[in-house]
């Protein structure tokens, strides 16, 4: 278990996934961990369940990829409301959740069509060329899930890449939704809202943040989450110990709002329609948000 008091940083697990990638996922525990930290799939709030429905359907979408399904909690939200859905994830230890879902469920016809596949950013259109056909109706990377792909070379084209994969998979007019924690916020302040917003989640107790800079740039930020798991799992989780806290840690990428803005840009060019979203409101309503939402509308031409 990870010590909290350590002043030394490491990702929390460098297992590796099937998809070859580093994945912090990989040894399992975080994976449940993870169901423990979101709550059950009824539990996103009513507001992102507001957002993210309510912009879907108002610009008309009806297929959709989820690119970091996880444990399929956004891709479950979507196909209850009748939503066509495929999910992707380079966790397999993630996908083990979905999959369970999709198998109890599949009587529904929805989740009898529901489509879940191993699959890397770096490759991505080459992994599911067969399922993109013309492009989906909308793109979603959201629970923070992009910060996770690190920079190994200093000059983030990896994410790069991954963003210009994402573009390839949308149809022309189609939406890319891709959000992130407000980084910016966080190295300046050097803490991170434990109330979050996508969850209900009642079992986050605290989460701490740590920042490592290299020269004077921030390279990583690592958030030690401690989850009061007793009433979730009274099982073989917690081996019966109801006051059980349990602790994991995930690393992820500081993302600049403006280089954030300026790379997505770029994977969608300049006639793209780019809209951002603090909190699930105008920038307007929340300057300063804890989550920034992008909304990025792919040009007909392209
Ligand atoms: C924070 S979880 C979020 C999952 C889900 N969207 C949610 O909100 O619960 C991030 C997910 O991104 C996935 N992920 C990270 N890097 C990836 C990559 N390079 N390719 C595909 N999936 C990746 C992880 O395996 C993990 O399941």
């Amino acid at each position: 278990m990870t010590d909290l008091n350590t002043n030394t940083i490491t990702t929390r697990s460098l297992g590796i996934g099937s998809e070859g990638i580093k994945d912090q996922y990989a040894d399992g525990k975080a994976a449940k961990v993870w169901e423990i930290f979101i709550g059950d799939t009824n539990s996103r709030t009513q507001t992102y369940r507001n957002f993210l429905v309510g912009l879907l359907r108002a610009r008309g979408c009806k297929r959709i990829l989820d690119v970091a399904c996880g444990t399929g909690i956004d891709s479950i939200m979507l196909l209850e409301e009748g939503f066509e859905v495929i999910s992707v994830d380079a966790s397999d230890k993630m996908l083990k959740y979905a999959l369970k879902s999709r198998w109890n469920r599949r009587k529904e016809p929805q989740f009898d069509r529901w489509i879940i596949e191993e699959a890397n950013w770096l490759t991505l259109y080459d992994d599911i060329k067969d399922l993109v056909g013309n492009g989906f109706d909308a793109v979603l990377c959201l629970g923070n899930s992009f910060a996770h792909l690190l920079d190994s070379f200093g000059d983030q084209r990896e994410q790069r890449q991954a963003m210009n994969n994402f573009e390839k998979c949308v149809k022309p007019g189609g939406l890319l939704l891709i959000d992130h924690r407000n980084y910016d916020n966080i190295i300046s302040s050097g803490e991170t809202a434990s109330k979050c917003l996508y969850y209900n989640s009642n079992h986050t107790v605290d989460i701490k943040t740590s920042v490592l800079f290299i020269g004077r740039e921030p390279a990583l930020v690592t958030l030690d989450y401690l989850i009061d798991a007793s009433s979730a799992i009274k099982n073989s989780y917690t081996n019966g110990n109801e006051n059980s806290l349990s602790e994991f840690r995930l690393s992820y990428y500081p993302h600049r709002l403006e280089v954030f803005k300026s790379m997505l840009r770029d994977a969608f060019g300049g006639a793209s329609e780019y809209k951002i979203y603090g909190d699930f409101k105008t920038l307007e309503e929340a300057p300063v948000p804890d989550f920034y939402i992008h909304v990025v509308q792919k040009s007909m031409q392209a």
